[in-house]
């Protein structure tokens, strides 16, 4: 097998033994996971369960504790998100990182931004159409529409601005997709297109984690499930013959006698 076959049959992910204390919190606990091209997988638990902190880790908005993360087979440490960017790897985090005091277009490109070569060749200009007509692009795909490209987005409501994150993600994730509570404040219709999207996304071979606490979301979409509790992989499963009943008990630990979580 040669480097580019050996890249190919690895995950597009792997988390290996991820450990993240906040001070005394020890919020994930040592945690392994794998993420396939094409798959769709649930993170499931409950609140302080730490799928945001796992999220955080992997899209590089924070440092771990202790363990690896290897995106195909190769040992990364980001130091900044826009390290997890250049990867491939998007993310649309729970708490929306999106610049209140920027417009949608602004934020779409953040930190992207196209430079439109000229005269001054790499140090040339913002290109504000091309990036007016890509922005439009990537929301029309969503079937989002945003009154004006030019309002900042502060003013949107929330809703809108979820859009404007997960259309962000859309746009530019290349190889992973980590999708954090994309729907928590969208409608119905626009939830329904957010799946769609995961789907799509997974079709063209992308790695997609979604987190929900919509258990016919996860049904719909996801192909394995991953179940944290307390910072433990409780359940790494397909979603074949999976029920709600059933991610629900494990996500609560319901079905479960008081011996407290597996190590
Ligand atoms: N910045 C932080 N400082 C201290 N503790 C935190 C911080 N972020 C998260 N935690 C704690 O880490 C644990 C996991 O949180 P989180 O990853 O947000 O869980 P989830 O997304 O599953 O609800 C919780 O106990 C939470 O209180
Ligand atoms: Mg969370």
């Amino acid at each position: 097998m040669n480097a580019h076959d050996h890249a190919a049959a690895a995950p597009a992910l792997e988390v290996k033994d991820l450990v993240k204390n906040y001070g005394a919190v020890r919020a994930l606990s040592g945690v392994s996971m794998r993420v396939r091209r094409g798959e769709v997988v649930g993170l499931l638990g409950d609140n302080g369960a730490g799928k945001s902190t796992l999220v955080k880790c992997i899209s590089g908005s924070i440092p771990p504790t202790s363990g690896q993360i290897l995106v195909d087979a190769r040992h990364v440490r980001f130091a900044r998100p826009e390290d997890a960017r250049e990867a491939g790897i998007e993310t649309v985090h729970q708490d929306l990182a999106v610049v209140e005091s920027m417009d949608v277009t602004a934020n779409l490109f953040l930190n992207r931004e196209l430079v439109r070569p000229g005269l001054l060749g790499r140090l040339g200009w913002l290109d504000k159409k091309a990036m007016e007509r890509a922005a439009h692009e990537a929301l029309d795909r969503l079937g989002i529409h945003i009154p004006s490209f030019h309002s900042d987005v502060g003013l949107l409501s929330g809703g809108q601005r979820q859009a404007v994150a997960v259309g962000r993600a859309v746009a530019w994730g290349r190889h992973i997709v980590l999708l954090d509570e994309p729907a928590a404040a969208l409608g119905v219709e626009q939830s329904a297109q957010v799946l769609a999207l995961c789907e799509r996304l997974a079709a063209q071979d992308v790695a997609v984690i979604l987190v929900s606490h919509n258990m016919q979301h996860v049904l719909d979409v996801c192909t394995r499930a991953v179940v944290l509790r307390h910072g433990h992989v409780i359940a790494d499963q397909p979603m074949a013959g999976l029920t709600g009943q059933g991610l629900v008990a494990l996500i609560t630990g319901a079905d479960e006698p008081l011996k407290g979580v597996r190590p």
